[in-house]
């Protein structure tokens, strides 16, 4: 299968030193894109800024902001079979980047937050009968919340995991999350490597394709 991979975090510019982004280390996309290919499958991997090696054997598309990775997942919307949005793109940027460092005191009036696209939801449309899978990650009501993203984002699978968990989310090498789908009770997973978690999606996408 052709495995669209989309990972880490975006980064939106204020100025030229600083940015709003979010603590996504790429770990779980990554682990995704490893173990696609090591079940044959081809990959693009659409990555933001991370410290991980470039996985061997996927074609490599590197972004920064959202609304690069927007473009890039447009770029490929004609190629791939399942889009897996593993990436924890920043929900606002600012409205425009300033040239010239901003003065501290000039913050506050400084920076207007806009929102950026929504990437899941914009490409709904373009879904087809192929497969989209995104990730939830979240602190409170993970199920609902996450159920909610599923059915806005006209989701098969989304992986929920709860970031307040010190094995689970952000940074770690592990992962606790559950599989919810539009059909059928969530499935709990017990905490294991995002490797694991990543054979999981894989066996399901192999199930479910
Ligand atoms: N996502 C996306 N485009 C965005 C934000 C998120 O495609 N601008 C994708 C993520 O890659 C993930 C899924 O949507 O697969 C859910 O992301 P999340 O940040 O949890 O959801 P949001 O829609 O941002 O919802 P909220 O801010 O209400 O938690």
């Amino acid at each position: 299968m052709k495995i669209l991979i989309t990972a880490g975090p975006t980064r939106e510019p204020i100025d030229p030193v600083r940015f709003i982004s979010n603590r996504s280390s790429g770990k779980m996309g990554y682990a995704v894109a490893n173990a696609a290919i090591e079940s044959g499958h081809e990959v693009v991997l659409v990555s933001g800024p991370v410290s991980l090696p470039v996985p061997a054997g996927a074609v490599f598309i590197k972004v920064t902001t959202a609304e690069e990775m927007y473009q890039a997942v447009q770029d490929q919307i004609d190629w791939y079979d399942v889009l897996i949005m593993t990436a924890a793109v920043a929900d606002r940027r600012p409205a425009k980047a300033s040239k010239n460092k901003i003065k501290k005191d000039r913050m506050e009036s400084f920076i207007e937050l806009t929102p950026t696209a929504d990437i899941l939801y914009a490409v709904r449309d373009q879904k087809k009968d192929r497969l989209h899978i995104g990730f939830a990650a979240e602190t409170d009501n993970i199920i609902e919340e996450a159920r909610r993203k599923l059915v806005k984002k006209r989701l098969d699978l989304i992986v929920a995991n709860d970031v307040t968990r010190p094995d689970s989310g952000f940074e770690t090498d592990t992962n606790k999350v559950t599989f919810i789908t539009r059909s059928g009770l969530p499935l709990e997973l017990p905490v294991m490597s995002k490797h694991e978690v990543a054979v999981n999606i894989l066996e399901w996408i192999e199930e479910n394709a």
